[in-house]
């Protein structure tokens, strides 16, 4: 093992169509300054070439645990202790299938359990893949024995189709690696509301809003990824909650509010990011209602602020908001700070078609005496940086954010 300097990097490479973002991977990792050797399975020779990989890495490829030649060289005992990090680019459901199962019939799967080197994987497959049950479970298992993951994402697939599965891009890959944020929130506790909620009318009808929960989505999945433990309380979503986070479905804000209370105590981080429905209709018909007159008058009452309740509480954790605004973004996300009592809050402009049910998002961060501005970028990017300003800024509000 390294004393000091950049860590040495093992890289696993499993079979999939992602292995060529690996390529890249290596690229930023040794212009990070770091070592890289790789690793490829057998699979993952069908799709990158072990040449491409060592004219990257600058060393040789090993994919065979019997291989003589090699083991003569570094053994693979060796190459266990020489890597400070390991990171498995893409991780197939295979990969990951074995790794629960703790094989070793590979050279990727012996070194993962020969190594004392902490574990990261970025999952990359086929979105029914990553949602069977199956996977599920062999991800739940690794993350709760502290293999950290990075990604998948949402977004079209190899295979034509649509959904989460896509591995990590390399950017994501090297900051969950080595970057600011990696580790920043370990040992926190952190509670992230997301989605819509639905006011029900009638029990077919609801008055909702066009919030995808992406935002949020991604807010868990970058806070689980820098090591904090996540409860994300959610309405009805369009993409599913991360994997290794404790996932609380709700319909309506009372039920969000309840939640959320009922899971307060020792969080040091809360991140309102929900967009909640202002409004509820006063009466809740108990059968669908006719359409047999022209006019139908809904007369709505206000829901409870979550996040100006939360903030109230004493003691309480590191509170972020978030802010929609239409004018003035810059007065409104203040005078919200202000008036909710904040520590910080995340607003984005929804007039220019920003934020709401989009797959990218841009942000003005403001706090007491401070912001910072993001441009528009992937959400998944834009959750990360989010992670790494909130963190900075819990750090700078005292030594225990749990009682500001
Ligand atoms: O006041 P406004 O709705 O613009 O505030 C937005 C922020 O407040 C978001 O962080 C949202 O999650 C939170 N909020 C809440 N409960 C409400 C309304 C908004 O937690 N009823």
């Amino acid at each position: 093992m390294k004393t000091g300097g950049k860590p040495n990097i093992l890289l696993g490479v499993s079979g999939g169509i992602a292995a060529y973002k690996a390529c890249e991977l290596v690229r930023r990792l040794r212009d990070a300054g770091c070592e890289v050797r790789v690793v490829m399975t057998r699979a993952a020779t069908a799709f990158v070439t072990p040449l491409t990989f060592q004219a990257l890495s600058g060393q040789p490829v090993r994919m065979d645990l019997l291989d003589a030649e090699a083991e003569s060289g570094m053994d693979h005992i060796a190459l266990a202790r020489w890597a400070d990090r390991v990171v498995i680019a893409p991780a197939s459901a295979n990969l990951m299938a074995r790794l629960a199962a703790g094989m070793a019939d590979d050279l990727l799967t012996t070194l993962c359990l020969a190594t004392e080197a902490p574990l990261l994987l970025a999952p990359a497959m086929n979105r029914v893949m990553w949602a069977h049950p199956a996977t599920r479970a062999n991800t739940e298992r690794l993350l709760t024995r502290g293999v950290r993951m990075v990604g998948p994402e949402s977004g079209s697939q190899a295979c034509g189709e649509e959904g989460a599965g896509r591995m990590a891009e390399p950017a994501s890959i090297l900051h969950a690696l080595l970057g600011p944020g990696s580790g920043s929130l370990s040992g926190r506790r952190v509670l992230i509301t997301a989605g819509p909620t639905h006011e029900p009318i009638d029990p077919v009808r609801f008055v909702g809003n066009r919030s995808s929960g992406r935002m949020g989505v991604a807010l868990a999945t970058a806070a689980r990824d820098a090591g904090a433990e996540v409860c994300l309380v959610h309405g009805p979503l369009a993409v599913e909650p991360p994997a290794g986070v404790e996932a609380v479905p709700v319909e309506t804000a009372e039920a969000m509010r309840v939640a959320v209370l009922e899971r307060l105590d020792d969080r040091d981080l809360f991140i309102a990011a929900a967009a909640v429905a202002d409004y509820r209709p006063r009466e809740v018909a108990g059968q669908k209602l006719k359409k047999d007159a022209p006019t139908l008058t809904l007369e709505l009452i206000r829901n409870p602020d979550i996040l100006a309740e939360v903030a109230s509480r004493r003691p309480r954790p590191f509170v972020v908001g978030f802010a929609a605004e239409t004018t003035d973004l810059r007065g409104n996300a203040l005078a919200k700070l202000a008036r909710k009592g904040l520590d910080l809050i995340a607003a984005n402009d929804v007039s220019a078609g920003q934020g709401i049910g989009r797959p990218t998002n841009a942000l003005s961060v403001f706090w007491q005496g401070g912001e910072r501005l993001f441009p528009e970028q992937p959400k998944a990017d834009l959750a990360r940086a989010l992670i790494d300003l909130i963190t900075e800024r819990m750090e700078r509000s005292g030594a225990d954010p749990s009682t500001t």
